[in-house]
């Protein structure tokens, strides 16, 4: 065993974190946590998993229901492809044992189909058909197969990536073809064979909670005596990156219109942020537009008889995504209640809009409203 392991599965006997998707060897519990967790803290990513995990149970049972609700608990998480790709994987790991299943029983009636979907039967059990799943990559893969099947392949994230860095003193950077190709061989060397899912759980938690981004707790660290960044004085500028994210800003006006107790809605469509999410009327500009040039553009939305008033309720409402910055203005429209204006969206009670799954900037922008 590599020293490094070593004193990190040391460590992780004493500090590691009791999580609810640990102490478990199903698949589909630590699949679903390992989704919820990409880009997202295990403090924001914990509630969201219990919830998940109650209404939806088993594959099956995630399966079955219907993407609306599946995106409806996902809401305020982010990154909402991540929810539709589960969904879809779901589906296929159940479509292909009842595929299989048919095939086994030559297609004839047999009363043996619940026990061919027990969770444990269905989830794909090597790593190749692992990594096959829908929105599951090398990292998620190699998660899955060492916490729930104990099989030899180590994960790389960005805790492992730092605290690779910086033990080892690696200044190539992170997010070059050789980078990476570097950094998870040196990952699989380290992985300890006996005990694969300990060893990628502990690497991970001290990332998280020793070796972390800003501040790591250098004094107290387990590794101190042997970290190369800590003797040449590098740990702050480890890892590397090469590139730098270029951050593009986006002017998102939206309009809330109101016709007596209904409000107007429709689903984002087309390949984009937030796919399948329902917004308000939407005009967006690469730049913020006054509030004469917002009504001239909901202007075909409107019918003739209507010269509703614009109010503006909110102004520069900034929402920061990995690769944009999202500005937003926020605007009212009163309608009369039988309006045909807005003919093309939603009509919805406004105590229906709970029903829906909105992005965080208007849902924030809704609980101030509403
Ligand atoms: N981050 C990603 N996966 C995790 C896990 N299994 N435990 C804690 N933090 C994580």
């Amino acid at each position: 065993m590599s020293n490094l392991s070593n004193l990190i599965l040391i460590w992780y006997k004493s500090h590691r974190r009791d999580l609810p998707w640990r102490n478990t060897s199903d698949p589909y519990r630590i699949w679903i946590s390992e989704i919820i967790l990409q880009q997202t803290r295990v403090s924001q990513g914990y509630d969201y998993f219990l919830r998940f995990m109650e209404r939806f149970p088993t594959v099956q049972a995630l399966a079955d229901a219907p993407e609306d609700e599946v995106m409806r608990l996902w809401q305020g998480l982010g990154y909402y492809s991540r929810a539709r790709n589960l969904h879809t994987a779901a589906k296929s790991i159940v479509s292909r044992t009842m595929a299989n299943h048919i095939a086994y029983t030559d297609g004839k009636k047999c009363n043996s189909f619940s026990e061919t979907t027990r969770e444990d039967k269905i989830f794909p059990k090597t790593y190749e058909e692992v990594r096959a799943l829908k929105g599951v990559g090398d990292y998620t893969a190699a998660a899955i197969c060492s916490f729930a099947y104990d099989m030899p392949y180590a994960v790389v994230d960005g805790n492992v990536y730092r605290v690779l860095a910086r033990y080892f003193g690696i200044t190539e950077p992170i997010d070059t073809t050789h980078g990476k190709k570097l950094f998870a061989a040196l990952a699989q060397d380290q992985l300890d064979p006996s005990c694969p899912g300990d060893y990628n759980q502990a690497i991970m938690d001290f990332g998280a909670l020793v070796c972390t981004p800003q501040s790591p707790q250098c004094t107290s660290c387990p590794l101190a005596e042997t970290c190369e960044a800590l003797r040449t004085g590098k740990v702050d500028v480890l890892p590397q990156k090469e590139k730098k994210l270029a951050i593009k800003t986006r002017y998102f006006h939206y309009v809330w219109v109101k016709a007596g107790d209904y409000a107007f809605i429709r689903k984002r469509t087309g390949r984009d942020i937030w796919q399948n999410l329902y917004e308000l009327p939407l005009v967006e500009s690469d730049h913020q537009l006054l509030p004469e040039e917002v009504m001239q553009a909901i202007k075909p939305q409107l019918t003739e008889e209507e010269t509703p008033q614009l109010i503006l309720l909110f102004q520069g409402v900034k929402h920061v995504l990995t690769h944009r910055v999202i500005m937003a203005d926020f605007y009212q429209l009163i309608l009369p209640i039988n309006t045909r204006s807005f003919a093309s969206y939603h009509k919805i009670k406004v105590e229906q809009l709970n029903d829906y799954a909105f992005p965080r900037l208007i849902t924030l922008f809704l609980d101030k409203s509403s």
